[in-house]
Formats: C-alpha cells, sequence, structure tokens
C-alpha cells in the first residue's frame, strides 16, 4: 500500500505502530497532517515523551521523510526495518545484504539490534554485511578504524559469520588499492546486491564519504575527506591534524544500487544540511540529495534534525495546519521578521498576502492575535526569575562552563536576589583539556614543591610519570586515569572560580562526575540508573524549589542529551517523594532557543554581561581555542555575549523593550 502524496510504500518491513499513525492520518495525510511546532522539542514533558505517536510524515520533501520525537525512536524504527527484513528472509531461507554505516549516528540502532538478537532471538546468522568506507591509511587494530568500530559495537554482539562482514581495509597498500575496490565492487555483485542499506550524513551532505562533486555514478573508490568532515572527525581523533586525509568508500552509484535505503539524521547540527537533501535540487554539492532519484529511500530523522524543514519552520506556507498558541506566536514572529515591521504594526493585508489568512480566520481578528503574541512575549520577560520569596535552586551543568555560558547572568541575578543557588556539575569535561594545559600545571606542582621546600620526591616524581605518559602518547590516544584526573582537576578549579564570579561559593558547588562520561573517550556509556541515582540523591538532599537544566538535543558529542535525559529520568524517581521543583530549561553553548520557544527571558545589564563574560574568562582550559569548539570557531565568551545581545535585539525589533542582553528559558512541562 502507498500513503498518497508520501511516496512511502507501506510493505511489511514498515513496523506496524507506524503503519497505524500513518494510516490514522487518514488516506491523503499531507492534506490533514497536524505539523507539531518546534516548541514540541523545548517542552520535552514526560507525557510526549512516552506517548506522543511515533512519526510524522513531512510534506514538502523530496525524499518520503518520517521524522520521530527523538533519537531513540529513530534507533527504534530503523532497528525493526532490519529486523522485519531478516525474518522474513529467514523464514524464505533467503539471506539478507545489508549495507551499513559507521559514526555517531547508527550506535542507538546497533544496540537496538543487539537487543532484538539477545532478548527477541534476531537471528544473524544469514546475513552478509558491507560497510560502506574506511580512513585511508588505518590499522585494523587502531581505535580509529571503523573495522573496530564496528566490532566492537556491533559484531562482537551478534551471530553473523565473520566470513559474512565486509570492511574496506585501511591497510592495502596504495598501489592496490584500486584492485581492492573493484574487488568489493565484485562483492557486492556477487551477494546478490544490498537489500537494505543503512546511511548517515555528513555535515556537508556526504554519504558514505561521498564528499561533494562525487558523481551519481561513483563505484568504490579512494577519496580525499572534506575538511568540514576532518573537523567533525577531529574529536574522535583529539584533533583535526590527526584525522587521515583519505578513506575508502563504496560510491554513491554503489549505494544507489541499493534496493531499499534508510538514512539517518539526529541532531540540530545536521537539521540545515538535512534541508538542503530534502528540499533543494539535486546535485554533487549535497551528494545526499542523490537519493531523490531512488525509488524506495526514506530518511528517518528526530525532530532536531527536521527542524529546518519548511514544514517545520513555516509548516502554513506548505498546507493546511491546524493552529494553536505555539504555532500562532511562531507564525506572528515570522511574519514580523519577514516584513520588518513590529508586531504591534502588523496589519491585516500582511496576513492575507503572506498565507496567513487561515490564522485570521480561526484565531482572528488580527488586532487580537498580534496583542497576544506581543503580550505573551511581554509575559515572558522576567527581572525576579525565582519571585520574591527565598528559594533554593540548583543549576545543573552538564559540562563545568555551561551554567555561565549559557545563564551567567541569571545565575548572578539569582544570586544578588538573595537565594540559596547551588550549582551541579554532572561531568568533568576532562576529555576537553588539551595536553599542554595538564603539562603546564604539572610544571606549577613541580615548582610549587621546589619553591616551598616541600618533600619533593613524591611529587616530582609523580609529575614526572605523568608528564612522560603525555608526551609519549601516540596522537590521538586516550589518556591514562591519573592523566584524566589531572585533567578533571583543572577543570573543576576553573568551574570553582567561574562559580565564585557570579557569586556562589565552593559550598554551594556539586561535583557529580556521573559515571556515563567516565570513558575518558569522546564516545559515551548509555545513562545507567547508577547516573540517574546520583542526580536523585542530590535532588533528596537539596530539596530545590527551581532548577535549571540544560535542554539541548544536539551537542558534538551529545553529553548534554543524556544529561538531559538522565535528570528526567531522576525527577521521575523522586516525584512520589513529593519532590517537584519548577524546571526550566536552558540552551548549552551552541545555541540559543529561537524567540518563538522562550517562554522566560532574564534581562542582562552590561554590568551583569560583564560579569557572565569575567565568569567564563575563568575557564582558562577553553579559551583561545576549545578542544571541541562544535562548528563554531568563536570563543565561548564571544558566543555568550553576542547571543544575548542578539536575543535582545530580536525582541526589540518586535517592538518589545530594549535590553542590553536576554537569556533565554523554556519551562519543562508535563506531569512529573
Ligand atoms: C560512516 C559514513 C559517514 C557518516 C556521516 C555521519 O560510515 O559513511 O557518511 O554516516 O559522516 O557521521 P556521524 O554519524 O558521526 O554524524
Amino acid at each position: 500500500m502507498t500513503v498518497e502524496g508520501s511516496g512511502i510504500k507501506h510493505d511489511d518491513v514498515l513496523p506496524s505502530s507506524i503503519h497505524s499513525t500513518l494510516l490514522s492520518m487518514g488516506p491523503r495525510y499531507n492534506m490533514a497532517i497536524e505539523i507539531a511546532p518546534r516548541n514540541a522539542l523545548s517542552q520535552p514533558s514526560l507525557d510526549s515523551m512516552t506517548h506522543a505517536p511515533p512519526a510524522q510524515c513531512m510534506r514538502h520533501t523530496k525524499v518520503p521523510t518520517l521524522a520521530f520525537k527523538n533519537a531513540r525512536e529513530v534507533d527504534r524504527y530503523v532497528a525493526t526495518v532490519v529486523e522485519s527484513l531478516i525474518r522474513k528472509n529467514n523464514s524464505a531461507g533467503l539471506r539478507t545484504v545489508l549495507g551499513l554505516p559507521t559514526g555517531s549516528t547508527p550506535i542507538g540502532v546497533y544496540r537496538e539490534l543487539i537487543r532484538l538478537h539477545r532478548d527477541k532471538g534476531l537471528d544473524f546468522s544469514n546475513v552478509v554485511t558491507f560497510n560502506l568506507d574506511e580512513y585511508w591509511p588505518m590499522g585494523k587494530e587502531s581505535i580509529h578504524s571503523y573495522r573496530r568500530f564496528m566490532q566492537e559495537t556491533f559484531f562482537d554482539h551478534v551471530n553473523i559469520p565473520a566470513e559474512n562482514v565486509h570492511i574496506p581495509d585501511g591497510t592495502i597498500p596504495l598501489g592496490d588499492v584500486e584492485a581492492f575496490c573493484e574487488a568489493y565492487e565484485h562483492a557486492i555483485e556477487k551477494a546478490g546486491g544490498i537489500d537494505l542499506q543503512i546511511l548517515g550524513i555528513g555535515r556537508t551532505g556526504h554519504i558514505g564519504f561521498n564528499e561533494p562533486g562525487s558523481p551519481p555514478d561513483s563505484r568504490t573508490r579512494m577519496v580525499t575527506l572534506d575538511p568540514v568532515t576532518r573537523q567533525d572527525a577531529a574529536s574522535d581523533f583529539f584533533g583535526d591534524e590527526n584525522v587521515p586525509l583519505q578513506a575508502m568508500t563504496m560510491g554513491v552509484g554503489t549505494i544507489l544500487g541499493a534496493r531499499k535505503i534508510v538514512i539517518i539524521a539526529l541532531g540540530e547540527h545536521k537539521a540545515p544540511i538535512v534541508r538542503r537533501a530534502l528540499e533543494e535540487p539535486i546535485s554533487e554539492e549535497v551528494t545526499a540529495s542523490f537519493l531523490q532519484t531512488h525509488r524506495d529511500a526514506t530518511f528517518a530523522v528526530d525532530l532536531a534534525a527536521a527542524s529546518e524543514l519548511t514544514a517545520m519552520q513555516t509548516p502554513w506556507l506548505v498546507g493546511a495546519v491546524r493552529w494553536n498558541p505555539p504555532l500562532e506566536k511562531r507564525a506572528l514572529i515570522w511574519l514580523s521578521q519577514k516584513l520588518k515591521k513590529p508586531l504591534l504594526k502588523l496589519e491585516a493585508r500582511d496576513f492575507v498576502e503572506h498565507r496567513l489568512h487561515d490564522l485570521v480566520r480561526d484565531c482572528g481578528p488580527t488586532e487580537a492575535i498580534r496583542q497576544r503574541v506581543f503580550n505573551d512575549l511581554l509575559g515572558g520577560i522576567c527581572t525576579r526569575p525565582a519571585g520574591n520569596e527565598r528559594q533554593k535552586i540548583i543549576v545543573f551543568s552538564p559540562h563545568p562552563d555551561d551554567d555561565v555560558i549559557s545563564m551567567g547572568g541569571t545565575l548572578w541575578t539569582l544570586n544578588d536576589q538573595g537565594h540559596d543557588v547551588h550549582i551541579a556539575y554532572m561531568t568533568s569535561g576532562n576529555i576537553a583539556v588539551f595536553d599542554h594545559d595538564a603539562l603546564r600545571h604539572l610544571d606549577y606542582v613541580r615548582e610549587f614543591h621546589t619553591i616551598f621546600g616541600m618533600d619533593t620526591e613524591p611529587a616530582q616524581a609523580l609529575c614526572e610519570k605523568l608528564s612522560h605518559a603525555i608526551t609519549t602518547k601516540q596522537s590521538g590516544d586516550f589518556d591514562t586515569e591519573e592523566v584524566l584526573n589531572v585533567k578533571t582537576l583543572i577543570r573543576k578549579t576553573e568551574a570553582t572560580a567561574a562559580a565564585k564570579t557570579v557569586g556562589v561559593g565552593e559550598e554551594k558547588l556539586h561535583f557529580l562526575e556521573l559515571p556515563f562520561y567516565r570513558t575518558g573517550k569522546v564516545s559515551k556509556r548509555p545513562i545507567s540508573d547508577e547516573d540517574v541515582a546520583i542526580i536523585a540523591r542530590l535532588l533528596r538532599e537539596q530539596r530545590p524549589g527551581q532548577i535549571y537544566v540544560a535542554g539541548d538535543l544536539s551537542d558534538p558529542h551529545g553529553t548534554h542529551r543524556v544529561c538531559a535525559q538522565a535528570m528526567i529520568r531522576a525527577l521521575e524517581v523522586v516525584k512520589p517523594e513529593g519532590i517537584v521543583p519548577e524546571v526550566w530549561l536552558y540552551r548549552g553553548a551552541w545555541q540559543e532557543y529561537e524567540p518563538h520557544e522562550i517562554e522566560r527571558a532574564v534581562p542582562l545589564s552590561p554590568e551583569v554581561m560583564l560579569r557572565k563574560k569575567l565568569a567564563i574568562f575563568k575557564h582558562e582550559s577553553q579559551k583561545d581555542k576549545a578542544l571541541f569548539p562544535g562548528h563554531d570557531e568563536r570563543e565561548f565568551w564571544v558566543r555568550a555575549e553576542e547571543r544575548a545581545k542578539k536575543t535582545a535585539r530580536i525582541y526589540n525589533d518586535l517592538g518589545l523593550p530594549e535590553y542590553y542582553g536576554l537569556e533565554g528559558f523554556v519551562r519543562l512541562s508535563g506531569q512529573l
């Protein structure tokens, strides 16, 4: 069956839950579908996390696109597609040929498939796999090799026979690469072609390592990696200078030869390229756009990765919508910004001329709409974010600097207004400390012992040992536990100094060091009961009236996302004990909430902004150049200042009062 207009075929590999969701949307879902406002992202009520429909079909995309409320749902969907295919083939005595990706995106799918194997008896003994790519040169045992990644992440945990696994070999001498690639193509052919190809998408729009410029008929070959791709891999390699310049990859033509393709995109940092791949014309500049030519390709994305699609940004431009207050707010801000007119100056014909007549019909008259949105924004500006009564407040900071970067002004304000403000640092952030910084601190310890005539020998010996561990480390290798401790200490002392700058004393700081983060690597463990228990214990001890949590859906390594999940679980644990604080979400260093999402805006005066900057400066190890700057080269204090000023400017342009800076927050709603 095909849902009209979507191009999505509901054959037996589409999970029944999604099948029924689509059916419930009506035969012409593209006429009736209700697009969730982006606010749904920023208000992860527990209710919506557990009961919301599993997927929305996006309108106006050139490849069928299913948007799921979070990464976990995407993982489950993709794993179910794989599972259904394998079970169908197994029962017909056929083998299943899978094309597999690496990277951060598919990890959840592999975890889910392992679970299905372990708990539901999913049998992989008749599965053949072909991986998309491998860095070149690359030793098979290297911590960076895709071979090792696949073994550790997937193959070691399921029963795919070793001889059925194919991965490009990064140890092949240059002269033999061409022949190897040809043989790889033959092996795919001999296996009967790929039944199901799973893909991720790079920020350059690459599929496999088919960087911009790769033609649609390209086959398996050696390629040069794009600088953006190398920058994205830099964190895994501890510096982009360690990322190989080349890789072997299946070609675009090889990928398009698969009978079915599911491409996954997770996180806001993928949103711009997802939009280009799905809404712009096919081009070699975005090789994922070639999927528009495939007869059975589907994008499976989370709401964050879908957030720049027209259907999410301006759904009223692509069809009928069911208006609600968040959507009304979004549309009005859009109209005001588009016309460069303050909200209260928008006129009836502005609505009509910009496809908002339905809004006027359903929610009008015009003056009521603009006044409602204006009042909502004005009412959200709040100079006393915790009210007049003294309250206990905990700010949860995923890394040691998110608190001051994202809400340093509010932190100071809360303190200044007499509240009992605590800060809980959820992880040590130790992997983001440069080696040279650790060495400098070791020098300091050595000199300190000498200057004060202390028992220098053990200290000197330890410093020597640690320096040796750092300087003899192979580029991109992990640190030893002891070196990680030094790096943790550096970040801890910086956080303590920064907290003091915004008025929070050392006795009110809680360094939680959640276990999920303690791998010493960029890749982390999934959250465990232990992580949740640590947070729950703090909530029990402190019984805060208000808490602040980083509500990020995507940061470069997913730490914020994991911290937010752990927080939500901890709040569920303590709720029956009567601990139900007011929860406000703030954005981490990477983005601010968009104006239509912001429910509370806290003003910053020039003096408070300066204090916030001084606090950020205390994070010296992250200054000048952060080890993991994300996709923004600006220093954190610059980002923080520009972001707060930009929000203030946006409010002012909408016709609201003019502030020096504003910090934005969203309330966590739903039944806890
Ligand atoms: C990996 C691969 C790449 C990745 C893409 C996204 O085998 O072929 O195309 O899928 O670079 O990477 P992540 O998932 O790390 O964002």
